[in-house]
């Protein structure tokens, strides 16, 4: 009877180590859109950074605005590399246009990557004028490849 139970329990641990697995293992497309989305949040947390400080949320230090511009000028780079093939369906938002309209989305990912860049040269400078200026086309670059490839709530 008890060399029973202790089979139970052996056979029941096992059934839930499997579980675990089961959840921590994906594939390589679902890893994909996990890491693009991830990488958008990461980029978009340094980018909301300097955004209250263009709107005057937060007070302009200029070594911290260099410093999440030069992690914006990064990150802009990272996410791209997640749209491998296979992930055009899925837990995404991104519309399935990228796979199609690639030169158009090259286009937006070198856009916001060259005007990334130009913000942390300007950022250098520290003349807030032309930083906000910058951050403008920065915006604009995000919004632009926005309404170009990724779904609204409604769609
Ligand atoms: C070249 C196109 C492109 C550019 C440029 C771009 N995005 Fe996105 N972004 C996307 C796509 C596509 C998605 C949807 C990803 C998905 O759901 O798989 C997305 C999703 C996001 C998300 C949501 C992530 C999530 O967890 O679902 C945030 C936040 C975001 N972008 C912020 C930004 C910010 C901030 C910028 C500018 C600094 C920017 N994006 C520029 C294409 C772009």
């Amino acid at each position: 009877m008890v060399r029973q139970s202790w089979r139970f329990a052996c056979v029941f641990l096992l059934l839930l180590g499997f579980v675990g697995v089961a959840q921590a293992e994906m594939t390589r497309e679902e890893y994909a859109i996990k890491f693009r989305k991830s990488s958008y949040s990461v980029l978009g947390w340094y980018y909301g950074s300097m955004h209250r400080v263009i709107k005057g949320i937060n007070p302009y230090d200029q070594a911290a605005f260099l410093r999440d511009a030069e992690r914006v000028a990064f990150l802009s780079k990272l996410p791209k590399d997640g749209f491998i093939a296979g992930t055009e369906t899925g837990d995404t938002k991104a519309k399935p246009e990228i796979w199609t309209k690639t030169e158009l989305f090259k286009e937006d990912n070198d856009r916001l990557e060259s005007e990334a860049a130009k913000l942390a040269e300007v950022a250098k400078g520290g003349d807030f004028n032309l930083i906000k200026e910058q951050f403008g086309k920065v915006q604009k670059a995000c919004k632009t490849c926005h309404d170009d490839f990724v779904k609204r709530k409604t769609e």
